[in-house]
C-alpha cells in the first residue's frame, strides 16, 4: 500500500478477532514508533506491550471509552517521561497505527482518563504519563460489534470536515481567490 493510501484509508477499529498479532509485525509496529521524530530528538517515550487477557481487561478500566482494549490482541501503551511531550506522543502513536494498517492490523487509541492509575498499573515511574493506549488486532469479520456501535452513536455523522472549511492560504480563514479572480 502506498503511503497516501495508507493514511487516507486508516479507520479506527474497535472489534477484534482472537488471532494474535505475529511477533515480527509487533516488532515492526514498535520500530515505527521508535523511529518517530520528536522535539530535539528527545525520544521521550517508552512502550509497554500488554498481551495477557486479564491485564488487557484491567487496563481497559482506566479509560471511559477504552472498552476495546479488553478484546485487543495486544495493546501498546505510550508512556512519556514528560507531560509536555504530547505532540511527540501523537506522532509516535500515528506512526505505529499506520505501520500496523499497512500490515493488515487494525487499531484504535484509547485515552486513559484515570491516568495515574494506568501509570501505576504499568509500573511506570512517578512523573511519567500514559499518553495513550493503542489497541491492535485483526478486524472482526462480522464487522462492528457493540463497543464500536456505542462509539459510533457518539461519533455518528461527523465524518471529516471538507478541506475548504479548514485550510486557507497566507492568512487564517482567508478565502482563496477563484481562478477568474471573481
Ligand atoms: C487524542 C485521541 C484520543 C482518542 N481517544 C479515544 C478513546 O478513548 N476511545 C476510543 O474509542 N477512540 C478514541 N479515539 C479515536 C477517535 O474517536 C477517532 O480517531 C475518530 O473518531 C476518527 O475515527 P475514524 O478514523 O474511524 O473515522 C481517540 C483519538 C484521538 C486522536
Amino acid at each position: 500500500m502506498d503511503t497516501y493510501r495508507c493514511i487516507v484509508t486508516k479507520r479506527e477499529i474497535r472489534t477484534f478477532t482472537d488471532r494474535p498479532v505475529p511477533e515480527e509485525i509487533l516488532q515492526q509496529i514498535l520500530n515505527a514508533g521508535r523511529m518517530s521524530g520528536s522535539s530535539k530528538n528527545s525520544q521521550p517515550w517508552h512502550f509497554v506491550v500488554v498481551r495477557e487477557r486479564g491485564r488487557l481487561r484491567e487496563l481497559s478500566g482506566f479509560g471511559r471509552f477504552a472498552q476495546h482494549v479488553a478484546s485487543a490482541a495486544a495493546a501498546v501503551c505510550v508512556v512519556l517521561d514528560s507531560p509536555r511531550a504530547f505532540f511527540d506522543a501523537g506522532r509516535c502513536a500515528q506512526n505505529m497505527m499506520l505501520a500496523a494498517w499497512n500490515a493488515g492490523v487494525a487499531s484504535c487509541p484509547a485515552s486513559m482518563h484515570r491516568a495515574e492509575d494506568a501509570r501505576s498499573f504499568l509500573g511506570a515511574p512517578e512523573g511519567h504519563v500514559v499518553a495513550t493506549v493503542i489497541s491492535f488486532g485483526y478486524p472482526h469479520p462480522k464487522g462492528r460489534g457493540p463497543i464500536e456501535r456505542a462509539a459510533l452513536r457518539i461519533l455518528a455523522g461527523r465524518g471529516r470536515r471538507p478541506l475548504a472549511s479548514l485550510a486557507s492560504w497566507e492568512r487564517y480563514a482567508a478565502s482563496r481567490p477563484t481562478p477568474t479572480g471573481i
